[in-house]
């Protein structure tokens, strides 16, 4: 599918320049007719459990295939969050190894799941933002050491779009036998996300935003190795070994990563998610991620020259999908761009800029304009 035929499926596009995708992406024809067909299942069927349950599969293959990984080390989760809880419910925090890194760049999320650990023995450190924005991996090099039982980063910041240095922090961590969990929410479906050259231990995202499809459904990825070493204490029979077993006089989870599921699948966002993963299947990342670099890059470019001060770094390296514009009235200024039809949102200081390769030349001309049209709303 060209680009061309990758616009022309999202609507929305018609009437405005959408940058919001790092929030939600935005809903497709294919995810659209995705839903109806869940319902028209349900009115033409009534039950259908076994397509429900092959859903959920595909959903898996389809992230498997997507992140470089086998279906047998995804769980198919309700969120990200649902994902790190499992997996925090199945690490001991009694012995030596109680200490758990993340950066402070990460969504709420992977901090407070990690800090709700502390009743069980686990103590939470930060790395913490250097004056430019940027977290170095001597941050990490202090705080990881033979205490250490998991890293917990985020790929890409939510707030600024800056990337860590996945891979110096994971051969860190590893060599000092620490465990790592990458939260590639604001990066899976924009750029490639390939666990086994991260060499990460763990992943987590979701559906909702680069990966187009819906609310209400993500994924945990667990590294083979790990998977039958690792038994959650949060379950249910979607986590056993056979889902139909019935046995309530046991626990026996599933051989696979589906241990660290609980119930039900979130069937109507299984069709959803997997009409959207489908959708970024025939663009291809790659093709995305060089899209989205380059429209990043030239609207970072113009809005330098604007004299707007930017958040995200400008080395191609270490950014993902978001140019993140400092402003001394975010929200004034993402309402006075949504007046212009220009969709952005805000955190922190910064207004975001959230590409997906549906946007075009167009897009960031329009975002280059209101911006323009709005100098005094820029951080000085
Ligand atoms: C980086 C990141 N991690 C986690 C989340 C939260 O995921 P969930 O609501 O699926 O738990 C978000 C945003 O919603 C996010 O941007």
């Amino acid at each position: 599918m060209n680009f061309d035929q990758f616009r022309a499926e999202f609507p929305t596009l018609r009437d405005k320049a959408y940058l919001n995708s790092g929030s939600y992406g935005l809903l497709s024809n294919r995810v659209e007719a995705a839903f109806r067909r869940y319902l028209d299942d349900r009115l033409e069927r009534g039950a259908d459990w076994g397509q429900w349950v092959d859903n959920a599969d595909a959903v898996r293959d389809g992230v498997a295939a997507l992140l470089n990984a086998h279906p047998e080390e995804i769980a198919v989760t309700t969120s990200a969050s649902a994902g790190i809880n499992s997996l925090a419910s199945a690490l001991d925090f009694t012995g030596a190894r109680n200490r758990v890194v993340v950066s402070n760049f990460e969504f709420p999320t992977n901090a407070q799941i990690w800090h709700a650990q502390a009743p069980r023995g686990a103590v939470v450190q930060h790395a913490p933002e250097t004056e430019d924005g940027d977290i170095p991996l001597e941050a990490f090099e202090g705080l990881i050491d033979e205490r250490t039982k998991l890293v917990a980063i985020a790929q890409v910041c939510y707030r600024n779009g800056s990337r860590l240095d996945v891979e110096g922090i994971v051969r860190l961590a590893h060599a000092r036998g620490a465990m790592v969990l990458l939260d590639a929410f604001q990066a899976v479906g924009a750029m490639k996300v390939d666990v086994r050259a991260l060499g990460v231990d763990f992943a987590v995202g979701g559906m909702l935003k680069y990966l187009l499809g819906t609310a209400g459904i993500g994924f945990l990825y667990v590294r083979r190795d790990h998977v039958q070493a690792l038994t959650p204490t949060v379950s249910g029979w979607f986590a056993q070994a056979d889902t139909h077993a019935m046995d309530i006089f046991a626990n026996d989870p599933a051989p696979t990563a589906a241990r660290f599921q609980a119930g039900t699948p979130p069937v109507p966002n299984c069709y959803a998610a997997k009409a959207g993963l489908d959708l970024i299947a025939e663009v291809g990342v790659d093709p995305i991620e060089s899209r989205i670099r380059n429209l990043t890059g030239q609207a970072m470019d113009r809005l330098i020259q604007l004299g707007a001060k930017l958040a995200t770094p400008r080395d191609d390296a270490r950014r993902g999908p978001q140019v993140a514009i400092r402003s001394n009235d975010e929200n004034a200024l993402v309402a006075a761009l949504a007046e212009r039809g220009v969709i952005t949102s805000s955190r922190d200081g910064n207004v975001r800029a959230m590409f997906h390769a549906y946007n075009n030349q167009a897009d960031v001309d329009e975002l280059v304009a209101g911006i323009e049209a709005h100098r005094e709303l820029l951080a000085r």
